[in-house]
């Protein structure tokens, strides 16, 4: 296992000439793997939560969360789950878009709601164009939410969200408001996660912490206007592979990221020109 930017591809090789100290993101560490899978012949990359067919494969968690409650007797209001490349948040909301399609099941349509982080906002900063899903362009394009493709996200401690695009799917049913995004900034997340632990004895993924957040945020909103709302959200993972970075927001060590927008407005320059 090699952590990416790595010295063993020319994209990783590359990237490090640029900056030494590149922290990585999910499109280098593609691009990286992309490039290692052309060069052999015994070697294939599928790539992985962007793409449609993922998404779709995802939704065994919606049909699911489905089942579980119409044998709870109960129907969610809102819907929240992190979004990287979206393939978890399509997993969980996808199932619930027929039922909102015909009005939803209640008479009121489910909100759905894909959680993001403030410093790697794709859907709620992002353009809606063709872009590359990787770092170096050696994937299709594809028409998404993206903050263009070289964006270096800073180092926040949700890996899986530090991904400069959303799936064309997602994108689609945000762009024509089918769904809604929001972003969170790192420190409240890590809030939310500590606070869900220790009242569920769960480490949460500080990916998952996202969507905690937002679930936080609305009960309280409920509380004060004493309306009554069923939340769902999904718990994307354990966060037992992340006890350095809860370590780290014990220590006091973490931080939150301003909003990169002189980065995002220069990656964005870099979009591929589409006739
Ligand atoms: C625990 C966890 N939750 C959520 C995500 C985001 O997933 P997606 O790319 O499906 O949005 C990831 C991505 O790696 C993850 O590891």
């Amino acid at each position: 296992m090699f952590a990416s930017p790595s010295n063993l591809t020319k994209t990783g090789l590359d990237a490090l000439a640029i900056d030494p100290n590149n922290m990585g993101s999910l499109g280098l560490a593609i691009s990286e793997a992309v490039e290692e899978a052309a060069s052999r012949a015994d070697t294939n990359y599928a790539l992985g939560s962007v793409l449609n067919h993922v998404a779709l494969h995802q939704t065994i968690i919606g049909l699911e969360a489905k089942k579980q409650l119409e044998m709870a007797g109960d129907w969610p209001d809102v819907i929240f789950a992190p979004c990287g490349g979206g393939s978890s948040f399509a997993g969980l909301a996808f199932p619930f878009i027929a039922d909102n399609a015909s009005g939803g099941r209640n008479g009121k349509p489910v909100r759905l709601v894909a959680v993001e982080p403030a410093s790697c906002p794709s859907l709620t900063k992002g353009d809606f164009a063709y872009d590359f899903g990787d770092a170096s362009g050696f994937t299709p394009l594809m028409k998404m939410y993206t903050l263009g493709h070289d964006f270096m996200p800073p180092g926040i401690h949700a890996g899986g969200l530090r991904y400069h695009g959303a799936s064309p799917l997602v994108s689609q049913l945000y762009h024509e408001g089918l769904i809604e995004a929001m972003a969170v900034p790192q420190l409240a997340t890590f809030d939310a996660g500590v606070m869900f632990a220790r009242a569920e004895g769960i480490i949460p993924a500080p990916e998952s912490n996202h969507a905690i957040r937002a679930v936080i945020d609305e009960a309280l909103r409920c509380k004060e206007t004493g309306e009554a709302k069923t939340l769902l959200f999904n718990l994307t993972g354990h966060g037992y592979f992340d006890m350095a970075s809860y370590d780290r927001y014990f220590a006091g060590e973490l931080e939150d990221f301003s909003y990169p927008e002189a980065a995002i407005k220069e990656s964005l320059r870099h979009l591929p020109k589409v006739g």
